[in-house]
């Protein structure tokens, strides 16, 4: 096994100059997706439109490869532009109906197109970004209509357990942000019992930026129109009536003008390269990154921010003057985030424990020299 991981750092050239351990801020993307990119390029460049019809085929092939990436059917995928952009769509369908339950610690993108449309939005506490179901029940009151919730917390890594959480939520509209964790591990929406899901293409995924998916549950599409639409949202589009407005049953109608061929064929490259490597084999390599980090980090004595019982992609460490540890380990070539606290590490399947081994050995270096200048300092 570890022969396998070693042989996939060659889709990988990111590794030979850098240590990035950054990709829950954005992945680079794998040599099949910068193939797919040059592919387009060439496409367009030399055939321009006359590649149209195949290009609408191979949408819809992507289409059906993203519904079996989360376990969707393909009618209740829409391409999107970003987390933020599906998040607005999802908004835009219930934010009248009733409060909305979030935490403290999500990412804005999952705040922010409530609160723009005056959503009664109930904000639980999430203390170190961790969020238990046992206060979440708590708070569940008839009043409460949608859950939204990312699925792992970007700035802990705190993870969700959604099928759980699919369980508590009763007849209210579950509302999933799975962007910290698509690409990383397996989703299902069925089982989670997901109303509706966004994400974007250029984290875990490593598609690259511009593009994202909406999930909206197919009994949600038949009951609730958008409020807005194009000329592609229409059915027939092609024939450009400008009179008739019957909307397409499936959640196409959320791809409102032309669509962003480049973007969406290197996230079906993306995916299906993830698919052939094995959604279960990423999340059990992942996972056994995310352990070793713990553990060589706790060796180190030093203290981790994160929940050892939700894990996921992401490990935070507590540290002083985090943005400084950020910026010499940048100078050293290793990639992470200050977040909070603390730094956050995110390393993908491709990279190794000897890497996290460095990373560690550079932390602790980091730390004796700035005890050793405040000493001077003291002195
Ligand atoms: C949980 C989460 N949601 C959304 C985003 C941003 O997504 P977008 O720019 O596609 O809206 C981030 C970025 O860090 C994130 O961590």
């Amino acid at each position: 096994m570890a022969a396998f991981w070693k042989k996939i750092r060659s889709d990988f050239p990111i590794v030979k100059k850098t240590l990035y351990l950054d990709h829950a801020s954005a992945g680079p993307i794998a040599k099949p997706v910068a193939e797919a990119y040059a592919e387009y390029a060439q496409n367009h460049l030399n055939r321009a439109d006359e590649c149209w019809p195949a290009w609408v085929r191979r949408r819809e092939e992507v289409r059906a490869l993203a519904a079996k990436f989360i376990g969707a059917k393909p009618q209740e995928i829409a391409f999107t532009s970003s987390t933020s952009h599906g998040m607005n769509m999802i908004a835009e369908l219930l934010s009248k109906k009733g409060g909305v339950l979030m935490n403290t610690a999500e990412f804005p993108s999952s705040s922010v197109p409530w609160l723009w449309r005056k959503a009664r939005v109930i904000f639980q506490d999430a203390p170190h970004g961790q969020v238990p179901l046992e206060i979440l029940r708590k708070k569940l009151n008839s009043k409460i209509k949608t859950i939204v919730t990312s699925w792992v917390q970007y700035a802990s890594g705190y993870r969700q357990d959604l099928v759980a959480l699919g369980k508590m939520k009763g007849d209210r509209f579950l509302v999933i942000n799975s962007t910290q964790g698509l690409g990383a591990l397996k989703a299902d929406v069925e089982k989670w019992q997901a109303d509706f899901l966004c994400t974007n293409s250029y984290k875990w995924l490593m598609g690259g930026y511009g593009g994202g998916l909406l999930y909206v549950r197919e009994k949600w599409l038949k009951e609730m129109p958008p409020l807005s639409a194009g000329w592609r949202s229409i059915q027939q589009a092609d024939r450009m009536d400008n009179q008739r407005v019957d909307l397409r049953q499936d959640a196409g109608r959320y791809e409102w003008g032309c669509p962003a061929f480049p973007v969406i064929f290197a996230l079906g490259a993306a995916m299906n390269y993830l698919m052939q490597i094995g959604r279960e084999r990423i999340e059990e390599r992942i996972l056994e990154l995310t352990r070793q980090t713990r553990l060589m980090l706790s060796e180190a004595d030093f203290e981790v921010l994160s929940s050892e019982y939700h894990l996921s992609g992401i490990t935070v460490i507590k540290l002083p003057r985090a943005q400084h540890v950020a910026r010499q380990l940048l100078s050293e070539g290793i990639y992470v985030s200050a977040r909070g606290p603390g730094i956050r590490v995110a390393p993908h399947f491709y990279n190794t424990f000897e890497e996290i081994e460095t990373l560690v050995a550079q932390l602790k270096r980091i730390r004796s020299k700035s005890a050793s200048g405040l000493k001077k300092h003291a002195a």
